[in-house]
């Protein structure tokens, strides 16, 4: 019942020219797949470039990050109405790049989730542990918080719009991946705690794996029952890769 989202983070890298390139391959190698959400998240600088070289094709647009208030005098800040307007459906929302580099907290996050859904855009709302407190068996402790910070402001009806990203940080660009049945555990641990806040709607929301994806391990990942779909970063900057990511093939 929950459709498999695969969502392409491209980080800081592609210009537009780039972008435009890889839209071009990408189209061709996926526009065939039925039951399938794919949504590219290139940088700020490439979203009007895509917004055009998306329409007509299967594939969504999403923001890696926003600034949650409509609009002001906020120097180098991008808001939701402006991503709106851009034809962006989702947005990244506490990628562990942005906790650790740019200071976001779980209560940033919890503020720019709820902004997101005032906007129709679908918030991936990002959680994973470190090394160190993976090794210091808090993982689920870290993860709970997150979930239950980042959430917190929802209300009945808002937490099925959500998507979950569990993406531990120490498999991120190290291509150190969590096994299949790690990455279960945790993504299944995930969904106890929405449905102990959410009841019922917890069924409804997409849970993503996201660390060291390729077309290697997508198909064991996408086996696992609460894995609904990856968040991607450094093999979605090729549409080869990437389209065997979103066709689940090896
Ligand atoms: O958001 C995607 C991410 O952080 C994983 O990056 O390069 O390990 O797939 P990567």
């Amino acid at each position: 019942m929950r459709v498999p989202v695969l969502a392409g983070n491209w980080k800081m890298y592609m210009t537009p020219t780039e972008s435009q390139s890889m839209i071009d391959q990408l189209i061709p190698l996926i526009e065939d797949l039925q039951n399938r959400k794919v949504v590219l998240c290139p940088p700020y600088t490439s979203l009007s470039v895509l917004s055009k070289a998306i329409e007509g094709s299967p594939i969504q647009l999403g923001a890696q990050n926003m600034y949650p208030v409509d609009e002001g005098a906020f120097t180098g800040e991008v808001s939701p109405k402006m991503l709106q307007a851009l034809q962006c459906s989702y947005v990244i929302i506490g990628h562990s790049e942005r906790r650790q580099y740019f200071g976001e907290t779980d209560s940033s996050v919890a503020e720019k989730t709820l902004k997101a859904l005032q906007y129709n855009l679908t918030p991936i709302v990002c959680v994973g542990e470190t090394l160190e407190q993976r090794e210091e068996k808090l993982t689920e402790p870290t993860i709970e918080i997150q979930i239950r910070k980042g959430l917190a402001p929802l209300v009945a009806g808002q937490f099925e719009k959500v998507i979950i990203a569990y993406e531990p940080v120490w498999a991120i660009g190290t291509g150190r991946t969590a096994s299949p049945e790690d990455a279960q555990d945790v993504c299944a641990f995930i969904r106890t705690i929405v449905a102990s806040i959410a009841g019922d709607e917890a069924q409804k929301v997409p849970i993503l794996y996201g660390g060291s994806v390729k077309p290697e391990n997508i198909k064991e990942l996408m086996s696992q029952p609460d894995i609904d779909g990856a968040l991607v970063g450094g093999a979605s900057l090729k549409a080869e890769s990437f389209a065997r990511i979103v066709r689940f093939e090896e």
